[in-house]
C-alpha cells in the first residue's frame, strides 16, 4: 500500500502540477542553441567555470591558483558532459513513456514531446560546448561512455527506478544553479549562461517527471516501490563506478595540460576529493533534494528514510 494515495491518473495531472501549465511555461522559455553559444559568446578561460561547492578544487591545498582554475575548468567540462550522457537516456525514456498513450490527453502528449525535444536540444548544446571547450582549452578531456552503452545499462532497470533517477537529476540542475551558481560573480559569464538556460527548461522537466512517477506508481505495492528504490541504488552504483573512472580522466587531463606530475600522496588525495565531489554533485545532492524526497515520501516514507541514509555516503 502506498503511504499516501497517489491521486493522479494518466492524463489528469496531479494537484501539484499540470500538463497544460507546464507546456505553456516551456513554450515561453524555449531558447535556440545559437542564442546562447557560438559567435561572440565565447568561454573565458581566465575564469573558473564551476562553484567550488560542487567541484571542490579548493580542497586540494597542494595546487596553486592557476592549477586550481585549470582543474575547475576540467571539472566544468565533466559537469556538462555528464548531463549530456544522462540526457541521452532521458530522451528515449520519455518517448517510450508517452508512446503507448498518444490518444489519451493532448496536453500530456505535447508536454512530454516538448520535454523530449528540449533534451535533444540540450544534448546538441552540450556537444557544441564540448567542441568549444576543446578548441579553447587546447586538449580533449576524455569522458566516460559511450552514451549508448550507459543508456542500455540504465534502461534495463525498472521504469520507476529510472524515473526516480531522472527526477533527482532534474532537481539538482535547479538547486545547483540557484544555490551555487546564480550569485557567484567569479564564474565565467558564458558558462553561467549555459547553466542558466539549462536550468530554465529543466524546471518544467522536474514537474513532468513528478507527474510521470505518480503515473508509473499507480497501483504498485509497497514491495514494488521497494524494488524500484533498490534498483535506483543499483543504477547509482553504475554511475559511482563511472565517476571513479572519470576522476582518472580528469587527473590525466590535469597533468597533461599543466605539465605538473603529482606525487603519489597528491594523486591519491586528488582522486579521493574529485570522486567524492562527483558523488555529491550527481548523486548525493539529488537524493537529498527536498522536492525529490517529497515525491519519494508520497510513495513510501520507509523508502524515503532509506534514501536519506544512503545519501550520507555521497555527501
Ligand atoms: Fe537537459
Ligand atoms: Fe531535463
Amino acid at each position: 500500500m502506498l503511504d499516501t494515495v497517489v491521486t493522479n491518473s494518466r492524463g489528469k495531472g496531479s494537484a501539484q502540477y499540470n500538463y497544460a501549465d507546464t507546456l505553456a511555461t516551456s513554450q515561453k522559455v524555449n531558447w535556440k542553441i545559437e542564442d546562447i553559444i557560438g559567435g561572440d559568446k565565447t568561454l573565458d578561460f581566465s575564469k573558473p567555470f564551476m562553484p567550488d561547492s560542487l567541484c571542490r578544487v579548493g580542497r586540494l591545498s597542494f595546487l596553486n591558483d592557476e592549477e586550481k582554475r585549470i582543474l575547475n575548468q576540467i571539472r566544468g567540462n565533466t559537469y556538462l558532459a555528464v548531463f549530456g550522457l544522462v540526457e541521452e537516456f532521458i530522451l528515449p525514456f520519455v518517448l517510450d513513456h508517452i508512446r503507448p498513450s498518444l490518444d489519451e490527453d493532448d496536453y500530456r502528449v505535447r508536454a512530454f514531446l516538448q520535454f523530449a525535444g528540449e533534451e535533444a536540444k540540450h544534448i546538441q548544446l552540450f556537444k557544441r560546448f564540448s567542441e568549444e571547450f576543446e578548441a579553447g582549452f587546447g586538449y580533449k578531456c576524455s569522458v566516460i561512455g559511450p552514451p549508448a552503452e550507459i543508456a542500455k545499462a540504465v534502461l534495463s532497470h525498472d521504469p520507476l527506478a529510472v524515473a526516480l533517477l531522472i527526477l533527482s537529476i532534474e532537481w539538482v540542475s535547479q538547486s545547483h544553479y540557484l544555490d551555487s551558481i546564480k550569485d557567484d560573480a567569479d564564474l565565467d559569464p558564458q558558462f553561467k549562461s549555459l547553466l542558466k538556460n539549462h536550468w530554465l527548461e529543466e524546471a518544467q522537466h522536474a514537474k513532468l517527471d513528478t507527474l510521470m512517477i505518480e503515473s508509473l506508481a499507480e497501483g504498485l505495492t509497497a514491495g514494488d516501490i521497494e524494488k524500484a528504490v533498490d534498483e535506483l541504488l543499483k543504477i547509482g552504483g553504475i554511475f559511482d563506478e563511472g565517476f571513479k573512472q572519470q576522476t582518472l580522466f580528469e587527473l590525466e587531463a590535469f597533468e597533461t595540460t599543466t605539465g605538473r606530475v603529482l606525487t603519489e600522496d597528491e594523486r591519491n588525495e586528488f582522486i579521493e576529493v574529485a570522486h567524492q565531489a562527483s558523488r555529491w554533485t550527481f548523486l548525493g545532492s539529488g537524493l537529498i533534494h527536498p522536492k525529490f524526497l517529497e515525491t519519494v515520501g508520497r510513495l513510501s516514507s520507509e523508502q524515503r528514510t532509506k534514501l536519506e541514509e544512503v545519501a550520507k555516503v555521497f555527501s
